[in-house]
């Protein structure tokens, strides 16, 4: 048994989106979230900005001695991964989309036709497109950037008008442009507005990565002997 807690972080509260699936499977263990609300968002941020702010906030949660960290951001884990495992070696560090990309590398839809929406960062990083690329070539991959919706989920603008229309203006053209049939939520935000985007759109099936994740958690825990 380790009773270290396990270190979350994410720019703001977006990844507490993961702890609440995390909690269901593993009610026992303890913690660390870090959301740094203060500097949100980070999406739209400079690389360079990013990997300052993730490496500050791994070493808090390093001193706070956590048996895991895990990257609870799309935007950290598809450009700081590598950097935050070779700065703490010793430490297991997960990021969150390798196991979104599995998932979405097994579907099979009637179009084959899948929408990735994240952060102006996420997005431009490609690292979807080429998980889920290596795994399964046959899909049809379309990535759009909504920096819009985090800050107005930050302000709790969610089941109102202004976050329809606002993710109506990102999204009617995109997935009936591209006759999207499975929606990737990249950008750990996005769960806490799955209802509003399931009502606008009905009959699209949603991929959540703050859910794909748990179960990588929990393999890690067990494989390490960390539970
Ligand atoms: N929740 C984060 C993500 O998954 C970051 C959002 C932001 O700060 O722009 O990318």
């Amino acid at each position: 048994m380790d009773n270290r807690p396990i270190g979350f972080f994410d720019s703001g509260l977006g990844g507490l989106t993961c702890i609440s699936q995390l909690m269901k499977s593993l009610p026992d263990e303890r913690i660390i979230y870090f959301g740094d609300t203060a500097r949100t968002p980070y999406g739209s941020k400079a690389l360079s900005t990013i990997k300052t702010f993730s490496t500050q906030i791994a070493d808090f949660l390093i001193q706070r001695k956590v048996k895991m960290i895990v990257i609870a951001c799309n935007t950290v884990s598809s450009t700081c991964l590598d950097h935050l495992r070779e700065r703490y070696p010793d430490t297991p560090i997960l990021g969150i989309i390798k196991p979104a990309a599995q998932k979405v590398a097994k579907k099979c839809n009637k179009n084959n036709s899948i929408g990735i929406i994240g952060t102006k960062v996420t997005i431009k990083s490609k690292a979807y497109e080429e998980l889920i690329h290596k795994l399964n070539s046959e899909l049809k991959l379309h990535s759009l950037a909504c920096p819009a919706l985090v800050p107005l989920i930050e302000e709790g603008i969610i089941e109102n008008e202004i976050m329809d229309l606002t993710i109506q203006y990102y999204l009617d053209h995109f997935i009936s442009y591209h006759k999207i049939d499975t929606l990737v939520l990249g950008c750990t935000h996005y769960p806490l507005i799955r209802t509003n985007i399931e009502k606008l759109y009905p009959g699209i099936s949603i991929v959540n990565p703050s859910e794909e994740i748990v179960e990588s958690i929990i393999d890690e825990l067990s494989a390490k002997n960390l539970f």
